[in-house]
């Protein structure tokens, strides 16, 4: 009878911890109601962004890109593209045949140390032109002037097509003298202090444009973009008479909403966890882009770390023991949870990557880590389906439809690699807007050829401009 009653608890243990844990879990699971009051509040951000009166305090920015269509086919020639603010930095040629709506393009990759990110922006920039001229060595083009379209993946204030002032930096950079000024400035002086070559720089393109764009190439029901990738984003194509900020009337232009702001003004607290608030304030701009924390590949990491350290701290994970592994900022990336999350993997798999990032767990453990990974990714995947949600029926009532079928053209490492990242989004895209019927089509390389699509249009009309 000892040992039974020690049987019963140890058994009654297992479960009080059991209790705990799920107790965590809860924070994330969201309610219907819950899901709906964000699309909700998403879409009365979505109108102060557009409204004269409202913008200068929305959150979501909702700023205009001076992207007035989609190409038409005609476009040709080669172009040159930057693509910053993604998972990597690269330089790429572009070389675009009309009539065929055949691309080809050769890039190649460069890394930005750290230290350049977080330095000042004039070594940022020269860092930027010194991998240009290293690639236009490399491809065997010195001298060629081609038009340059710069994917730029933060959110910029235009006036027109070539001109962007960084509103703030977002993600993982933070270097100075930048925010406020005119990046394609910042580019061209950068370009002139090196004195080797000159190019011509046509556009400024955000990510989530760019990706637009490339997808609508192919698909005329393609009207938005969207970025799951290291930070999390939308454009769309919005009615001109709505854009407040813009004179004229006619037509349609592509709008970046910035939606990673989305809750900088607390209205999304009430789901909030004690652990995105943990992820904000380590971060490097506390405070703001708090829906991008909650839903995008930089942070979900964080969060899941975040949770780890307080399950130990409660003894219930890591034999209650805090490794200075887990007390690092950033260990858990994508890849990372993408693969832990995936099905095909058994739970010694599961132990073994947990090894590798120098957490030694036992067979517990890592059920309970995949649990935790589960829960975070889930919920990021229905935020960001409530946010589409949001778009896609003011799309819908704007036009006055009762059904509104439209393409979403996506890139991003989260969407790519994460087992169930897309398709929980697109459920709950179904189930919170179900008059709209939403495809959402991969973008093979949205950012290089997107922004060389958009500088050959731009180029176009220039050249029109000018006859
Ligand atoms: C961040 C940037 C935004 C970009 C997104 C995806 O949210 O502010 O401009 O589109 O990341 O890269």
């Amino acid at each position: 009878t000892k040992g039974a009653a020690m049987v019963t608890a140890v058994a009654s243990r297992v479960q009080a911890q059991r209790k705990q844990i799920d107790r965590v879990l809860a924070l994330f699971q969201l309610t219907r109601e819950q899901l709906l009051g964000v699309r909700e509040k998403m879409r009365i951000e979505l109108e102060y962004g557009l409204k004269k009166k409202t913008h200068a305090l929305a959150t979501v920015k909702m700023l205009p890109t001076y992207v007035y269509g989609m190409p038409d086919g005609t476009e040709k020639g080669k172009f040159l593209a930057l693509d910053l603010g993604g998972t990597n930095f690269r330089v790429l040629l572009v070389k675009i045949r009309s009539g065929w709506r055949s691309v080809r393009m050769y890039n190649k990759i460069f890394a930005i140390p750290l230290e350049i990110m977080q330095g000042t922006g004039e070594e940022l920039f020269d860092h930027i032109v010194q991998c240009i001229a290293d690639f236009l060595d490399y491809m065997g083009l010195k001298g060629a002037q081609l038009p340059l379209g710069f994917t730029f993946s933060f959110p910029c204030r235009q006036t027109c097509i070539d001109k962007g002032t960084l509103v703030g930096w977002t993600k993982g950079f933070k270097a100075t003298d930048c925010e406020g000024e005119d990046v394609v400035d910042m580019l061209r002086d950068a370009i002139k202090r090196r004195n080797e070559f000159d190019l011509d720089i046509v556009a400024i393109v955000n990510d989530t444009v760019g990706t637009m764009m490339t997808c609508g190439y192919e698909d005329p029901n393609c009207e938005i973009g969207l970025i799951a990738g290291t930070g999390s984003n939308v454009c769309y194509m919005e009615e001109m008479r709505n854009i407040e900020l813009v004179e004229g009337d006619e037509g349609r232009m592509c709008i970046n909403t910035e939606w990673g702001g989305f809750g900088d003004n607390g209205c999304i607290d009430d789901i909030c966890t004690q652990y995105d608030k943990e992820v904000d304030e380590g971060s490097l701009n506390p405070g703001k882009q708090r829906y991008e924390k909650m839903t995008s590949g930089m942070y979900l990491g964080e969060i899941v770390r975040q949770i780890l350290i307080d399950l130990t701290r409660q003894g219930l994970l890591f034999r209650g023991q805090i490794s200075e592994r887990l007390r690092t900022r950033g260990i858990f990336e994508t890849k990372f949870l993408s693969q832990i999350e995936s099905d095909r993997l058994a739970l010694l798999q599961v132990r073994r990557i947990l090894q590798q990032l120098g957490l030694d767990s036992t067979c517990e453990d890592s059920i309970i880590v995949k649990e935790v990974c589960g829960a975070v990714s889930r919920r990021a995947a229905q935020l960001c389906g409530a946010g589409m949600a949001a778009i896609v029926e003011k799309r819908r009532e704007d036009q006055g439809l009762e059904h509104f079928k439209v393409t979403v053209g996506v890139d991003g490492t989260l969407y790519k690699l994460h087992p169930h990242f897309s398709r929980i989004l697109q459920e709950t895209v179904r189930e919170l807007a179900p008059k709209c019927d939403v495809t959402f089509m991969l973008s093979e390389d949205g950012s290089g050829k997107g922004a060389a699509l958009i500088t050959a249009v731009a180029k176009r009309l220039q050249m029109q401009g000018k006859e």
